[in-house]
């Protein structure tokens, strides 16, 4: 049984106090969920501030990136053992990152084997473009981004991962995949890669949400998928009653 971890990306909003007096009152709402693993990234500057604030409650801490060196001359960036103590999930591979950034599958695979190597879990986003989707090419391109960010990376490593299915065109947009689309490339396409790299009890274990418009009214459908265990929320998560909205759905779909 896969337990359902709810994420929310909270991209380049609120500063450190909104940061910190927002989790606050988060926890408070979605204790009672305690199926669900419940995670906020913040931006990097309120990681402690929100790490802080979380303690003595269910809410886990993630942050929006890192760098694969653990320091140098980088400037502006981050480092894993900068993280440690202040976030227990890190995301990599987000779309924007690759868009904005310029990163590359090598680079999100260094990512995810410099967080392994300091015990942070990498939730490791990958998804099409329109135009992939549009060309009919949506299952060989994600599949190619799991097998190259997984370069290398063992099987042991596999349940300390999460993986992330964010079709490009529905980040931010309103326009989300149906929950059969989540279903069918998170289940057809992603799971089986894992079950060629890994085998099938492996492929079991790792847990894949969906993101992309992720809002309170689609959750409890993407919820209800098999192989959909939980969801990467960018603007709905910024809200207090939508993400406790979130948790609930999920908690409800998935509850044992
Ligand atoms: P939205 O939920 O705002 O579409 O963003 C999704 C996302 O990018 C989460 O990482």
């Amino acid at each position: 049984m896969r337990t359902p971890i709810v994420a929310g990306n909270w991209k380049m909003y609120k500063t450190n106090s909104e940061a910190a007096s927002f989790v606050r009152e988060l926890a408070l709402r979605i204790a009672a969920y305690s199926n669900v693993e419940r995670v906020v990234c913040p931006p990097f500057v309120a990681l402690a501030g929100v790490a802080e604030a979380v303690v003595g409650t269910p809410i886990k801490v993630g942050a929006q990136n890192v760098h694969w060196e653990d320091q140098g001359a980088y400037t502006s960036q981050i480092a894993p053992p900068m993280l440690v103590g202040l976030a227990e999930y890190v995301i990599i591979g987000h779309s924007e990152c690759r868009a904005y950034l310029g990163e590359t599958d090598e680079m999100i695979n260094r990512k995810a084997k410099a967080l392994l190597a300091h015990g942070l879990k990498p939730i490791i986003a990958v998804g099409e473009s329109l135009a992939q989707n549009d060309a009919g090419d949506t299952d060989a391109f994600v599949s190619g981004q799991v097998r190259a960010a997984l370069q290398g990376i063992d099987s042991q490593s596999m349940p300390s991962i999460v993986l992330a299915y964010e079709p490009i065109w529905a980040i931010g947009t309103g326009k989300s995949a149906s929950s059969a689309v989540a279903q069918q490339i998170i289940g057809g396409t992603i799971r089986k890669t894992l079950e060629e790299l890994y085998g099938v009890q492996v492929a079991d274990l790792v847990r894949i949400q969906y993101g992309g418009s992720v809002k309170p009214d689609n959750m409890a459908d993407y919820m209800s998928q098999p192989d959909v265990d939980g969801a990467l929320v960018g603007g709905a998560s910024l809200k207090l009653d939508d993400f406790t909205k979130l948790v609930e759905a999920a908690s409800r779909a998935k509850g044992s």
